[in-house]
C-alpha cells in the first residue's frame, strides 16, 4: 500500500518535472537528420532554382501583360518569346526533379559511383538546359537563337546520362 502511495507519489514528481523541462522538439532538424550530403543538395537546389525559375515565369507573364514590344511582336521576335517560355518550362520542372531526386535517394540503392555520377550530372542539367534557352533567347540572329544555345545539347546528354545512373538501379 505504501509502496503503492510512493509510486504515485514518484510519478506525480516525474510528470511535474516533465512539465518544466519538456523532451526535446521531436522533430528532427536539417542538421541532425539522418541525410546524406546529395539529399540535402538536390533539396536546396531544387527549391532555390524553383523561385528562379517561377520569377522568371512571373517576368513573362509581365511582359505578356503590358504587351512589351519586344516580347509580344510575334514575327522579328518570336524566338524571343519561344526560348525564354522553354527556360521557364524546363527549369521549372527540373527544380522539380531535382526535389523528386532528394526524396528518392533513400529509397534507391543507387552504389555510391552511381549516386554522385546522377546527382552532378542532374545538378549540371538544371543549369545548362534551361540556362542554354535563357541565354539563347536573349540575343537571337533572324530566326536562329543566339550561341547561348549550345549549352542545350551538353545539358540534355548529362541528364540523360543521370537520368539512365538512376533508372538502372530502381529494380534492386
Ligand atoms: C511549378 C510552376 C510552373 C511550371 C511547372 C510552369 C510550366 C510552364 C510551361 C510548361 C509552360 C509552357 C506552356 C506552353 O508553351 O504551352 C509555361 C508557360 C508560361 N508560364 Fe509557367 N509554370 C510554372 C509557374 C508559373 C508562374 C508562377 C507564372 C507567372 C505567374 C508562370 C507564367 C508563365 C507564362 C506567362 C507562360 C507563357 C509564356 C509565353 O507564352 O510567352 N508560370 N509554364
Amino acid at each position: 500500500m505504501s509502496n503503492q502511495k510512493l509510486t504515485r507519489r514518484e510519478r506525480g514528481k516525474q510528470t511535474s518535472q516533465q512539465t518544466r523541462n519538456p523532451p526535446a522538439n521531436p522533430v528532427p532538424s536539417a542538421a541532425d537528420s539522418h541525410t546524406t550530403p546529395e539529399e540535402r543538395r538536390h533539396f536546396r537546389l531544387g527549391w532555390w532554382s524553383l523561385l528562379v525559375f517561377v520569377c522568371l515565369g512571373i517576368v513573362l507573364e509581365g511582359m505578356l501583360a503590358f504587351k512589351a514590344p519586344w516580347y509580344v511582336n510575334v514575327g522579328d521576335n518570336e524566338t524571343n518569346r519561344m526560348m525564354l517560355r522553354l527556360s521557364h518550362a524546363h527549369g521549372t520542372l527540373l527544380s522539380v526533379l531535382n526535389i523528386a531526386f532528394s526524396a528518392s535517394l533513400a529509397r534507391l540503392s543507387l552504389p555510391a559511383g552511381a549516386r554522385v555520377q546522377a546527382s552532378r550530372c542532374l545538378a549540371a542539367a538544371t543549369l545548362l538546359v534551361p540556362g542554354g534557352f535563357f541565354l539563347g533567347g536573349l540575343a537571337t540572329h533572324g530566326g536562329d537563337p543566339g550561341l547561348g544555345i549550345l549549352l542545350l545539347p551538353a545539358g540534355a546528354v548529362l541528364l540523360l546520362f543521370g537520368i539512365f545512373q538512376v533508372a538502372r538501379h530502381t529494380g534492386k
